[in-house]
């Protein structure tokens, strides 16, 4: 059965990602990417980087059923593992060992500002477990900086998230990169990306 979802943002957004991605994707291993959400970014960026594993994650059925119909409309199935759940405030996440052993950094785009606060809070904790001096933990999406947007849209869309959800929104950089801190990881990069959104790169200290 052909369950696709088609998420337009991702069209828009592919190639700039995967442009910051080759950048810091050196080695062969293991990306774990939360909130896969429609799957449409895995499948583009296992094409691109060859040699990782890109394994796609995300806590609902839908998405999931997604992901593995692109992945089999891609006619990636030998090469790319199925989605796994991984909600991220489910603490311990339940990663099977052997995708942990050669992790090599963790993505999450577009999470953070359609999730609440505790689970910005959840992802810095499990991914600190997780990942191994010099691993990375790269978030792509809308920031305010300085407690401030950016754009006047980031404003716009702040106030649409938070109509839909009161714990949702923009998040502050600097908060988000507290949390890293407390978790041993660093602030690498902040990259200004197209339609005012950032990648920002951490980086795991020890
Ligand atoms: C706006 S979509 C982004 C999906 C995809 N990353 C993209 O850019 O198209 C947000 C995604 O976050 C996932 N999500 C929401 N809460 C989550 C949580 N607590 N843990 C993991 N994923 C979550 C949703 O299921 C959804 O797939």
């Amino acid at each position: 059965m052909d369950n696709r979802l088609f998420f337009p943002a991702t069209q828009r957004n592919r190639h700039c990602i995967g442009d910051v991605l080759s950048r810091i994707i050196k080695t062969n291993g293991l990306i774990l990417e939360i909130a896969s959400g429609s799957g449409e970014h895995g499948v583009v960026f296992q094409k691109r980087f060859p040699r990782i594993i890109w394994q796609t994650s995300d806590p609902e059925l839908v998405h999931r059923e997604s992901i593995s119909s692109w992945i089999n409309y891609e006619d990636l199935n030998t090469k790319m593992p199925q989605p796994i759940f991984l909600d991220v405030e489910k603490i311990p996440w339940k990663i099977p060992l052997n995708l942990i052993n050669s992790l090599q950094g963790i993505i999450c785009i577009n999470m953070i500002h359609v999730a609440q606060w505790p689970s910005t809070i959840a992802l810095f904790k499990e991914a600190g477990k997780l990942l191994n001096k010099e691993k990375f933990l790269m978030l792509y999406g809308p920031f305010k900086i300085g407690k401030q947007h950016t754009s006047q849209s980031n404003y716009f869309f702040d106030k649409s998230l938070k109509m839909q959800n009161s714990l949702w929104g923009i998040r502050n950089l600097e908060e988000v990169s507290a949390e890293a801190k407390k978790n041993d990881f660093f602030l690498e990069d902040i990259i200004s990306m197209p339609a005012n959104n950032f990648s920002i790169i951490y980086r795991k200290v020890s």
